[in-house]
């Protein structure tokens, strides 16, 4: 935290903002291949949600691979699966193609994928509390062998209640959805006292971590601003969380969306970051923000 030397002004940075080690590993991995220099390399979805980091690599010729579709027309090279994961029928296409696989899937989904394939051939129904349409619940999905329910609502929780499904439940989470969100779908599944179920809390620290963290800012904040990629669905949730409590919250991508005109001059101005954030970005919105709060108040 910096604070004015008048102390009516202060900037207070998240230590949890930006990259998680998941994100870290799978920009790290391309650029690894990249200086091997074996190309053509593809990524299989962008490697992360951030336009910037993306531009980059497009500059050093790692091409996205949006879709199947896409990638049966891919002859040679090297196609890189980025943190979130993909189906499993993905990596059967990628070696059937003879391509060189390399798997960038964080460890924290690989585990969930693990569960949901034993826990699905052992006949348990399966459920995500999720985001249906969000890559790495669609990757989960493709790793079990009878189709999953996605939940992300209380209403969607109360309709698989009173559905009056009768096998056992193995319920996980999408690593990055909100804790508090989670706990209380769980609460109305668990209505469904009579079944068996597994009840598996997979979101990650990180995600868990930096939520809190931003929750306990926003509290105390007069602004907050959340830097991340549009696309990015941990982001999205940082910034709902952070609107809760601080309803002057600002989302931008880069420090040129931010309007700082619009940012009090007093009292505390949070910064958060989602997990596909580079470093650069957050140390340069901070700088701003330190420069014309604290040095350059009216
Ligand atoms: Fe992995 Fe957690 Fe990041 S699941 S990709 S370390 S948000």
């Amino acid at each position: 935290m910096w604070v004015s030397d008048d102390g009516k002004a202060a900037v207070y940075l998240a230590a949890s903002a930006g990259f998680c080690f998941g994100v870290h590993r799978a920009v790290d991995t391309v650029y690894d291949q990249i200086k091997e220099g074996k190309p053509p390399i593809c990524t299989y979805g962008p490697i992360i949600h951030n336009e910037m980091v993306v531009a980059d690599l497009k500059r050093h010729g790692v091409v996205e691979i949006d879709d199947e579709a896409q990638l049966s027309g891919i002859r040679e090279g090297t196609v890189v699966i980025r943190s979130h994961g993909v189906p499993e029928r993905i990596y059967e296409q990628i070696r059937g193609q003879g391509l060189k696989l390399v798997d960038a899937t964080c460890p924290y989904v690989k585990k969930i994928h693990q569960i949901v394939k034993e826990k699905s051939a052992e006949g348990f129904q399966i459920v995500i509390i999720g985001n249906a349409h969000h890559p790495e619940v669609e990757g989960i999905m493709g790793w079990c062998s009878s189709p999953a329910i996605v939940i992300g609502t209380e209403e969607e929780a109360q309709k698989l209640v009173e559905s009056g499904i009768q096998k056992p439940l193995c319920v996980v989470s999408q690593t990055t959805f909100n804790l508090k969100k989670f706990h209380k779908l769980v609460e109305i599944i668990t209505q469904l006292r009579y079944h068996e179920s597994a009840i598996l809390n997979t979101i990650c620290n990180a995600t868990e971590e930096r939520q809190t963290e931003a929750d306990a800012i926003a509290q105390i904040a007069d602004a907050m601003i959340v830097i991340g990629g549009r696309n990015s669905s941990n982001t999205q949730k940082l910034v709902d969380i952070c609107r809760k409590e601080c309803e002057s919250t600002f989302f931008v991508q880069t420090f040129d969306d931010l309007n700082l005109r619009l940012v009090p001059s007093r009292g505390i101005v949070g910064i958060s970051a989602g997990a596909s954030t580079p470093n650069n970005i957050i140390e340069e919105v901070s700088k701003q923000c330190r420069k014309t709060i604290l040095l350059n108040r009216c």
